[in-house]
């Protein structure tokens, strides 16, 4: 039975001599047994761990006790090709191997009984389907990597969106505002004419009525005067007049504001003059800037630059909200504009809180906020580098904490051809 038996069996003294030596040995060895009986296993297998084994060996003379190896721990103990190659080619025989001890009396050692089992095939299938699931496992967490970028990018679509109808909202309001306010206007201007003249007329009727010689007309006159309060009448109508004129002028500039900030006539590449965008942006949340810091503009002359303007100043808009936000009483904000070559950039500076090392690589991931739930969205930044990615240019940040934060936005002046035609 035990040379037939499929399983490699031999018996090992205490010198590591070969005893007995079973057929399935004789086979995958190459060496029968009358080549092996009588000779050191070391010295016929000359690649085996000797120290290892020695152990092993020793152990069970000693301990008296089982020990055991599987294919996971040593693949090829012995270098016997496989019975079934997978794949066509020989392969190398995986093997479990148990050291036994074989009693001469109790508590008396005589041989190892080592036994070879042959693994191959379930070794071979343990190892693909391992394969196989760490496949899995690489397409399951590139799926979940694409998942994160899909909701990413939703996220940033829909705040594009909510911007975007804020904007439209702002230029519908503003272009409704815009026509009432014009013949309000010019209305102003005749009237203003009107009264002028009216006050003219009445001086005219004062100085005849000065030379009329009837005394009670006279006193008639001064008592509606005085009743009327006719001189501070006319000197306050004057100062009345002026300053609706500037408060109707102020409303046609908030207007044309908000209509230059949502540039809702031009919802395409158009070439636009920045300036123009950073001051209708600067007025429409200058509420949120006034109390908080100061503006310190410092324009260079640029050229007109090809770009989506409504897009652009919701970049310029949050820069400037940011910046205002990280002061915490009252600063400074640096606006400053300029061209190298063929781009421009347009700086946005404060001496806020800065921003700490470990955050300013994160700055421009959606949702990442420092502030308090309810009052950001941490999305302002992706959305801007967005943006600024659409116009082929760059968003930089530099900043040190507690002493202040730069925005770069650096643009090319003119967009690749296909490009400012698809957008
Ligand atoms: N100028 C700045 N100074 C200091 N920290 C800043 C500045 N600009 C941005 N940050 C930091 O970057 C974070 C992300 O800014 P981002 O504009 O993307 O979102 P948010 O301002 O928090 O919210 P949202 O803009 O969506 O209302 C901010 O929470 C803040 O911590
Ligand atoms: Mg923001």
């Amino acid at each position: 039975m035990l040379q037939s038996i499929n399983l490699g069996v031999m018996l090992l003294d205490s010198d590591c001599r070969v005893v007995f030596w079973n057929d399935f040995m004789a086979i995958h060895s190459g060496k029968d047994s009358e080549a092996v009986l009588g000779r050191l296993l070391f010295e016929l297998f000359p690649e085996l761990p000797q120290r290892w084994i020695q152990k092993k060996i020793d152990g069970v003379f000693a301990l008296q006790n089982l020990a055991f190896t599987s294919w996971q721990q040593r693949p090829h103990l012995f270098n016997f090709s496989g019975s079934r190659p997978v794949t066509g080619q020989a392969e190398l025989m995986y093997q479990n191997c148990t050291f036994s001890p074989v009693m001469e009396a109790a508590g008396c050692v005589k041989y190892v009984c080592l036994t070879i089992s042959d693994t191959s095939e379930v070794a071979t299938q343990q190892l693909e389907l391992e394969h196989l699931n760490r496949l899995l496992q690489a397409e399951k967490s590139e799926q979940a990597r694409l998942i994160r970028k899909l909701e990413d990018a939703q996220a940033q679509l829909l705040q594009s969106e909510k911007m975007a109808a804020i904007g439209q909202l702002a230029a519908g309001v503003a272009h409704e505002i815009n026509n009432p306010v014009g013949y309000v206007y010019s209305n102003f201007s005749s009237l203003e004419g009107y009264v002028a003249d009216l006050f003219k007329l009445i001086e005219a009727y004062r100085a005849a009525a000065a030379e009329q010689p009837d005394g009670a007309f006279h006193a008639r006159l001064e008592q509606a005067n005085q009743a009327l309060e006719y001189d501070y009448l006319r000197d306050d109508m004057a100062d009345l007049v002026r300053e609706s004129r500037q408060g109707l002028e102020r409303v046609k500039q908030i207007v044309q504001d908000l209509r230059d900030f949502s540039h809702i006539d031009s919802g395409d590449w158009q070439m636009v003059d920045l300036h123009k965008g950073l001051d209708s942006t600067l007025n429409v949340i200058w509420n949120e800037i006034k109390f908080k810091a100061e503006v310190v503009k410092n324009y260079a002359e640029l050229p007109l630059v090809q770009c989506l303007g409504s897009q652009l100043n919701q970049v310029f808009m949050n820069l400037l909200i940011n910046a205002a936000h990280a002061i915490d009483r009252q600063g400074y904000i640096w606006l400053e504009t300029g061209v190298r070559d063929d781009w421009v950039f347009v700086r946005v500076r404060d001496d806020g809180s800065g921003i700490a090392p470990e955050h300013l690589t994160r700055l421009f991931e959606p949702f990442f906020t420092t502030k308090p739930v309810g009052q950001g969205t941490g999305l302002g930044l992706s959305v801007s580098y967005s943006i600024v990615a659409k116009h082929h240019g760059r968003l930089e940040v530099a900043s040190e904490l507690g002493k202040g934060t730069t925005f770069t936005v650096w643009l090319p002046q003119r967009q690749p051809e296909k490009d400012a035609k698809s957008a």
